[in-house]
């Protein structure tokens, strides 16, 4: 494994080197650009840590510069930039020109060694794309309660395979139900942490002010309502993963505290000086789209390219439509079993209206619905008519606090959404779950209606 470090400090170089040395990495040192890239010419190194100023300049420019050079001989190849705490911006930009991650100076050395771990295993993961079969993907991890065989999932599953003994930080992304948290708990049970805790926290569901007791604990007395000492959630995780789902939802004073974590493995409990280490692997998980939240600056971009390392997309259900009749069955299966019922079966007609269903529930419409399916059928087989009362009555249930009267289909919908815009105070997901609707098809009804919302 060879490393290049480029950077006109000959210090910075020498104990790079001393300490990637110590840990069997091959190392190359240069000093400028120029003499980087000549190097670079003939040269594949399994990582590159690069400075970000030479010269005299320090507006981080001659880095950039270099970075777009690299990258065109060597486009794969893993960049760690370097750069000061105050100029993160300047990192965040580097990500976009394809660096693939950063660390601040000055920087810890575990911190370091394991970001440089991360990067050079996930690129030895992405030259190899992987088209295993789902009876391959079955014998090397443990999948049994992800049921599906369709292309997009199975890359997704190889993918999360993969990258499960590592320690790299994972965004999950997908609509609501499509299976985030299922595949959170799968990269876990992958990893040599499964015999540790994974830690699930719902950042939607804490409050600003008590950000940092809940995730780093507090001590008995630290504030006010501190009457006994608390154990945060990352404590918690030690040794294991931390799942923090909803992250879109946390506000940009508690991103920045979990920036820091993230940044530098360390955090302080409230009330107490020392500073703990983090051996914890982070997964998050959103329904919103955190591209929209970074323009819109609603989302800070370091954090976001911190947590965004490795990037999994879950397809909606609508969007692997060959995947509907098996977990249908399997649903009706696990619920026939559990309940101790004799087993029912789907008729042909009823899994091809499935499979015309748009399910803005996804996977957890699909199973609520055979399950009531089963429940409630008396004969052998579950047919399309039985499916139909399910659905329109799912359609239809937001509505009946309603009063119908002779308002039109329309304007009982559009004071459905005006209603849930303020019970939820205008957050767009919790909204769109309440109505059973996909964000899209709820940002149309926006537009339909002409109702405002932020965007
Ligand atoms: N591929 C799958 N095979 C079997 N069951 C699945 C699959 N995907 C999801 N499920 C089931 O569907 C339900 C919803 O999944 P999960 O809670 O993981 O979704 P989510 O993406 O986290 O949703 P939300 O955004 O609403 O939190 C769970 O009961 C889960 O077990
Ligand atoms: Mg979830």
């Amino acid at each position: 494994m060879k490393i290049l470090i480029i950077d006109d400090d000959i210090a910075v170089c020498t104990s790079l080197k001393l300490l990637l040395t110590q840990k069997k990495y091959e190392v190359e040192t240069t000093c400028s650009p120029e003499e980087s890239l000549l190097w670079l010419r003939q040269h594949t190194p399994s990582l590159i840590l690069m400075d970000m100023n030479y010269s005299i300049e320090t507006d981080g420019r001659e880095g950039l510069d270099l970075l777009q050079k690299v990258r065109i001989f060597h486009p794969l190849v893993p960049v760690i930039l370097i750069t000061g705490w105050a100029s993160i911006a300047l990192a965040v930009e580097g990500i976009k020109l394809g660096a693939t991650d950063f660390i601040s100076k000055p920087w810890d050395n575990e911190s370091l060694l394991q970001s440089i771990k991360n990067n050079i295993q996930w690129a030895e993961i992405n030259h190899d794309p992987s088209t295993a079969s789902r009876k391959e993907l079955d014998k090397q991890y443990q999948l049994s309660n992800i049921i599906g065989e369709h292309p997009v999932l199975m890359e997704v599953l190889s993918v999360a395979g993969k990258i499960a003994p590592t320690m790299s930080t994972v965004l999950l992304t997908g609509e609501s139900g499509t299976g985030k948290e299922l595949i959170a708990d799968a990269i876990h049970q992958n990893s040599n942490r499964k015999n540790k805790a994974f830690v699930k926290v719902n950042l939607g569901g804490i409050s600003e002010t008590l950000f940092e007791s809940e995730m780093f604990g507090h001590k008995k007395g630290s504030f006010t309502d501190a009457v006994a000492d608390r154990i945060g959630r990352f404590q918690m995780a030690e040794g294991g993963t931390i799942f923090l789902d909803e992250i879109a939802e946390l506000s940009l004073a508690s991103q920045v505290k979990l920036l820091r974590v993230l940044q530098e493995h360390t955090y302080e409990v409230l009330g107490e000086s020392e500073t703990l280490k983090a051996d914890v692997r982070v997964i998050c998980a959103t329904n919103r789209n955190l591209t929209e939240m970074l323009k819109a600056g609603t989302f800070r971009e370091d954090l976001y390219y911190r947590i965004n390392l490795i990037h999994l997309h879950i397809p909606a259900l609508r969007q692997r439509v060959t995947d509907i009749p098996l977990l249908a069955n399997h649903f009706i299966r696990q619920c026939c079993y559990a309940n101790k019922l004799p087993e029912i079966q789907l008729s042909k007609e009823a899994i091809s209206y499935l499979k015309m269903q748009s399910f803005p529930g996804n996977i957890r419409e699909l199973k609520n619905l055979m399950e009531r399916c089963v429940l409630m059928k008396t004969g052998q087989v579950i047919e399309q008519a039985d499916l139909e009362i399910y659905l329109e009555n799912s359609q239809s249930h937001t509505k009946t606090n309603v009063k119908a009267g002779l308002a039109t289909l329309d304007e009982i919908e559009k004071e459905a959404i005006i209603k849930a815009m303020e019970v939820f105070k205008g957050n767009v997901s919790r909204v769109a779950r309440t109505l059973g609707l996909s964000r899209g098809a709820l940002y149309r009804r926006f537009e339909k209606h002409e109702i405002p919302y932020e965007h």
